[in-house]
């Protein structure tokens, strides 16, 4: 059934406190659960009417007498209920069997959980919705010798041995939480200890726990950890609130990471890193998803979200601040610049595609499949067009109000907004559009320059047709005006407020026909057309002062090229490549020392094929594809000399370090060598090999194997052998494991489905673990020209992946599901295919709602 946010009502009974107690076995664990019930007086008197899904129920009693009770699989009803009363359930589950990864499971090292956004309900009966908000006790008893380490949200009160072996260990949460946040561990694991000093003193005590063995990858994730706390003080005047605060590394999750308060759980993929067996960017993201957790400690958890619609709430709003973070610690321009690239990939097709939504959702029929990019990044583009709006210090007054006002509740986006507006004087009551219509907005720009009135006039148009109404949204637009002669026009420095329609800003003083830089950093998220010339943006790429828009221009040029060529390979012509591209992408490697060698590397990065794909009205996958490639290979033969020279310069001769100007050199670097392969060169491909077997760090050595595994040629020695010794030297290491799948299902070689169904019987596949079906399968159905393959292939084998999934695990299986989100963008032929493979798992009986949902939505 679908839910509707228009159907909110308040709960009709309040949980005050919530005493749990676990009795851990192997093959069943004993739930018994007893919560002060208190009727809300703001609602009629309803019966008590209780979620739980999987419980097996036995006992139900009222202020200690057995009670009487309608069960079904999915509630428990309790009429004639005193006004306050407490209610003690006792029900069996069993972790071991749960594969879904929600509620209480098992993994490898122990017992882990996830309770959001309804897996709390998988473990006791309850009103499992976060406007319900409880103080919780938790005991755990287990084997001591299994499950050594006992963990629950909050503070360790009492622990103490009991017969057999057992031990049990006491918690309790002084914060008032909804049960989504709740969390308990345990498991045999090591643990990292230190801790950090509050602004103002407090001393709080901080824990990594990880698989035994893996203490040696939990350093970077610790000073993140510090890094995160030291930043929420100074940015926004946020101290943590707790005693303890824990973080538990577990091999099997659905996601990246979660929040639950005082105590998070993370997927391994965003802990455990080392030099030798984590990228730059793998240690990048570790800092940004430990920041983003510790973030939810005020934006989620101090004020949570009143229902799921709500949920870019926190989830926009911690992203945003996940990002300011990220760009703070390592590098703003490439921060902004892969943040946009990664909405554009994934975000805008979203936004274009079956599964489009506003990021405060009017329905959804399983929320789980709303924690999407929309949500989360779109949701943080908001976020920071509020601070665009307003300003970097009304956002922060807007912040300290919200906390005023909410510390402590459950509320909505427009409280928010209301409160940013109170802050700043701002009317927002345009800007909720972006709240409650999907889509991305077209804003076509054009320019017109009047000599005698010395002016020049912009002029931007509006359309979003995804929207349900034509009405105007507001949209901040950066812009600054360049001269012929690349110097940027003292005074032109504007953000515009686009309310209308359709709308002028003129620009006085203007001697000559300026050159306009448009949505600047990104000022919003919106497809903007102007129709520059090649000279125009070639200019920009080379002065503009703004790096996201200089880096947008190059990839303006790019995509214009390509796309052309993809045309002209579909109708059988060899496409031609200017000379002006060539020598500005020369200009960029020549000035790589002043632009810095991460700009550099970002700007000649081409377009990727999804982002592309977006821009055609029907998709030709295998022309895009060569297109692209052939722009590359272009490039390398024209600038093999300067490759070559940089990839010996740039060489890092300093000891390891995931900084961010270590990492630029790396990243150009290893672009470097990435276009080199391009060639049909044994000498380079022998450069390559080398480069992976001398490496003493990961980045080194998976850019060099991720170039050689894209080599097409039937036989290539260095390939087979990198990719032979990766796998012997890291097979005990499972998220290098991940990557070693990952960069054999992203390669571009023909024969790629056939090398992953075979990887699908290896062992180091693991078809109940996410990171792994993520790695081989997921990744896969992004490989644009693969999975897209004429014949169908690539979308009957994911059909058939998903129905082996749909029931053990129905969130990831719903992830792979969203493989097909852009099926109709395809040739009638390609759609026939996928239109098959998409009936197929509708009609596949018991399929689970959640894949249910997003192939009704494809199918439309
Ligand atoms: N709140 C978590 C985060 O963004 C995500 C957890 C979502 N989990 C889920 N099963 N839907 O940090
Ligand atoms: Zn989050």
């Amino acid at each position: 059934p679908t839910i509707y946010l228009k159907d909110y009502t308040p709960p009709a009974w309040w949980i005050d406190t919530v005493d749990l107690d676990f009795v851990v076995e192997t093959g069943a664990t004993t739930v018994t659960a007893r919560l002060a019930l208190r009727r809300n007086p703001a609602v009629a008197a309803q019966p008590l009417v209780l979620d739980g899904e999987d419980l097996e129920t036995l006992g139900v009693s009222v202020d200690g007498q057995p009670a009487t009770f309608v069960a079904t699989p999915t509630s428990l009803t309790l009429t004639d209920l005193p006004d306050a009363c407490t209610l003690t359930t006792v029900v069996r589950i069993d972790p071991d069997k749960n594969t879904r990864l929600s509620g209480l499971y098992r993994s490898k090292d122990g017992y882990f959980t996830q309770c959001e956004a309804q897996g709390f309900r998988r473990i006791t009966w309850f009103l499992d919705r976060p406007d319900v908000m409880s103080v919780y006790t938790v005991t755990l008893h287990a084997d001591k010798e299994a499950f050594p380490v006992l963990l629950a949200n909050g503070n360790p009160v009492a622990a103490g041995d009991e017969a057999d072996g057992r031990h049990w260990a006491k918690w309790a949460d002084p914060f008032r939480k909804p049960a989504y946040l709740f969390a308990v561990v345990a498991g045999k694991l090591d643990v990292l200890r230190d801790s950090f000093r509050t602004a103002s003193g407090r001393e709080v005590q901080l824990a990594i726990y990880v698989e035994p063995g893996k203490l040696d990858q939990c350093p970077h994730a610790m000073a993140a950890l510090q890094k995160s706390m030291k930043w929420d003080e100074e940015r926004f005047g946020l101290e943590c609130d707790l005693d303890h605060y824990m973080i538990v590394a577990v091999g099997d999750f659905n996601m990246g990471a979660m929040e639950n308060k005082g105590l998070n759980i993370f997927n391994t993929k965003y802990v455990l890193a080392r030099p030798d067996v984590a990228t730059d960017v793998d240690f990048e993201n570790i800092d940004r998803v430990v920041a983003h957790e510790y973030f939810h400690n005020w934006t989620g958890n101090r004020v949570t979200c009143r229902d799921w619609f709500q949920l870019s709430l926190k989830e926009g709003l911690t992203v945003f601040r996940d990002q300011e973070f990220g760009a703070d610690l390592h590098n703003r321009q490439t921060a902004r610049i892969r943040e946009v690239r990664g909405l554009r990939a994934a975000q805008f097709p979203e936004d274009a595609g079956p599964m489009a939504h506003p990021i405060r959702p009017a329905s959804f029929v399983e929320i789980n499949n709303f924690y999407t990019s929309t949500v989360y990044e779109k949701g943080a583009e908001v976020i920071r067009m509020i601070q665009t709006l307003i300003g970097r210090d009304a956002f922060r007054a807007g912040m300290d109000e919200y906390f005023r006002r909410h510390d402590g509740q459950a509320v909505t986006c427009e409280d928010f907004v209301a409160a940013m507006a109170a802050a700043s004087g701002f009317d927002f009551t345009q800007f909720m559009r972006w709240y409650n219509q999907p889509g991305t907005p077209k804003v076509v720009v054009d320019g017109h320059y009047d000599p005698l009135e010395r002016s020049y006039t912009l002029t931007c148009t509006q359309s979003n047709p995804r929207a349900s109404d034509d009405a105007p949204a507001l949209i901040p637009i950066r812009v600054a005006l360049f001269t012929e002669a690349d110097e940027l026009i003292a005074g032109s420095e504007r953000t515009l407020q686009l309310t209308a329609n359709s709308q002028s800003f003129v620009f006085n003083d203007i001697g000559d026909e300026p050159v306009p830089s448009l949505l600047r950093d990104f000022s919003a998220p919106v497809n903007l057309e102007f129709d520059y010339t090649p000279e125009q943006l070639t200019l920009l790429l080379a002065f503009e002062t703004d790096p996201f828009n200089a880096w947008e221009a190059g990839q303006r040029l790019a995509s214009t090229l390509i796309l052309g060529a993809a045309a002209e390979i579909a109708a059988g012509r060899t496409p031609q490549w200017p000379d002006s591209f060539t020598a500005a992408c020369r200009r960029l490697l020549q000035t790589q020392r002043e632009r810095g060698a991460a700009f550099v590397a970002e700007a000649l990065t081409l377009p990727g094929e999804t982002t592309l794909a977006e821009q055609l009205e029907i998709v030709d996958p295998d022309a895009l594809h060569a297109a692209r490639n052939g722009l590359r290979r272009h490039l390398a033969e024209q600038l093999e000399g300067e490759f070559s020279g940089l990839y010996a310069a740039l060489t890092v001769k300093e000891a390891y370090a995931p900084d961010s100007e270590q990492a630029g050199r790396r990243a150009l670097r290893n672009l470097c060598l990435s276009y080199l392969l391009e060639l049909d060169s044994d000498a380079l491909r022998r450069l390559a090999y080398a480069q992976f077997r001398e490496a003493d760090n990961m980045t080194d050595q998976f850019a060099a194997l991720a170039a050689l595994a894209n080599i097409n040629a039937a036989v290539c020695v260095q390939r087979e052998e990198a990719l032979a010794e990766f796998y012997d030297r890291w097979k005990d290491e499972a998220l290098v494991v991940d990557k070693w799948l990952q960069v054999q299902s992203t390669s571009r070689r023909p024969d790629t489905l056939a090398t992953v169904k075979a990887l699908t019987q290896h062992p180091a596949f693991d078809a109940g673990n996410p990171n792994k079906i993520y790695a081989l399968i997921r990744a896969f159905g992004a490989n644009l020209v693969r999975f897209h393959a004429a014949d169908g292939s690539g979308y009957a084998f994911m059909a058939e992946r998903i129905l082996l999934l749909h029931e053990r695990n129905p969130q990831v299986a719903s992830r792979l599901a969203r493989s097909f989100d852009r099926w109709k963008k395809f040739d009638a032929d390609r759609q026939a295919h996928a239109r098959a493979a998409l009936e197929k798992i509708r009609a596949h009986p018991g399929l689970v709602r959640d894949v249910l949902e997003v192939v009704e939505r494809a199918l439309g």
